[in-house]
């Protein structure tokens, strides 16, 4: 049998380089060769092959794919194409689909999985969202593929709606996606599953002026234990988006007094040293299972 290899690109900062270098010592015990640090960015496809430098990429036995930094058109053509020939982690088709608000919400709804109210209409039925904030008194617009709480705006009222319309006319835009605003503590929890399974958990607080718990929005982690319920409703929605590796960002609906599923991340990051210092200890335990998982899915 000639020896497993496979192709990882992983997010370097915020402690990554040192996740990447566990993860390939693991992988290496189990007699799998990696290939770091692929980013297709620099690949090409010529013919029946999808080339960095001379490796041809659609002969590995999987491919690793884990950086959110710079996910342009390019690389996700080139990650669907490669994923036609060979297994990803995670698969392009699960990957696309958390990328994408409305996408997501869609297939959790269907499998079960309680999400915000939301509504989608074409640009031209504006008046769909006066209808709709009538019901819902305070509501969000969010672009469907936002990340780290960038252009979310909540809508308090129609006189706010009004003020908004025009902006949102002029940004060429080809669909509007509405969700009711939750009453929530402004905390969240952030729940990490790998291969159907629970890894950890921690929590997310927004900062005092603001509603959004990013951290990219100001907001703060903390130590956090998930609980039974929180658990299989992420599992649920993990498996929901056919993702094995996933992020699952839950909140406490006060209003209907149940857990909501904000968004689904397929690339979750690991705990940066500083949070790990905090007590954020799932890293070893997730490298595990990407590890085995990696291993499964190769062995022939
Ligand atoms: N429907 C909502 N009601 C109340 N708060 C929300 C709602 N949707 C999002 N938020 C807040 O905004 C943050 C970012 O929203 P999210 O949908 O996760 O987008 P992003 O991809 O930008 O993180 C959430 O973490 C949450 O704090
Ligand atoms: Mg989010």
């Amino acid at each position: 049998m000639s020896k497993r290899k496979i192709g990882m690109w992983l997010y370097s900062n915020g402690g990554g380089d040192k996740i990447g270098k566990k993860i390939i010592k693991k992988l290496k015990e189990r007699g799998i060769e990696t290939l770091d640090n692929i980013n297709l960015r620099h690949a090409i496809a010529k013919n029946s092959h999808i080339l960095y430098d001379d490796i041809k990429l659609d002969k590995l036995d999987l491919f690793f794919s884990y950086n959110a930094g710079e996910q342009t058109q390019y690389q996700m053509y080139l990650y669907q194409a490669l994923n036609r020939m060979i297994p990803m982690i995670n698969s392009y088709d699960s990957f696309a689909l958390t990328e994408d608000k409305f996408h997501t919400s869609f297939v959790l709804r269907n499998n079960g999985v309680q999400t915000a109210d939301y509504k989608l209409c074409h640009r031209d039925d504006g008046h769909q969202l006066k209808k709709i904030i009538k019901k819902w008194d305070k509501m969000v617009y969010k672009p469907t593929d936002g990340w780290g709480g960038v252009g979310l705006t909540k809508i308090e009222n129609e006189a706010n709606l009004d003020m908004l319309m025009p902006f949102l006319n002029q940004m060429d835009l080809r669909y509007f996606f509405v969700e009711k605003f939750i009453d929530y503590d402004n905390t969240d929890f952030r729940v990490d599953i790998v291969d159907g399974e629970f890894v950890g958990c921690y929590g997310r607080k927004a900062s005092g002026t603001d509603w959004r718990t990013n951290v990219t929005s100001g907001g703060s982690v903390f130590v956090r234990e998930a609980n039974d319920e929180i658990i299989e409703i992420a599992t649920k929605a993990a498996k929901a988006c056919g993702v094995d590796i996933a992020g699952v960002d839950i909140i406490y609906d006060r209003d209907k007094e149940e857990y909501i599923v904000l968004e689904v991340n397929g690339i979750p990051a690991f705990a940066t040293p500083e949070q790990e210092k905090m007590g954020l200890n799932f890293n070893d335990i997730k490298i595990e299972k990407i590890v085995e998982l990696i291993d499964r899915k190769t062995r022939k």
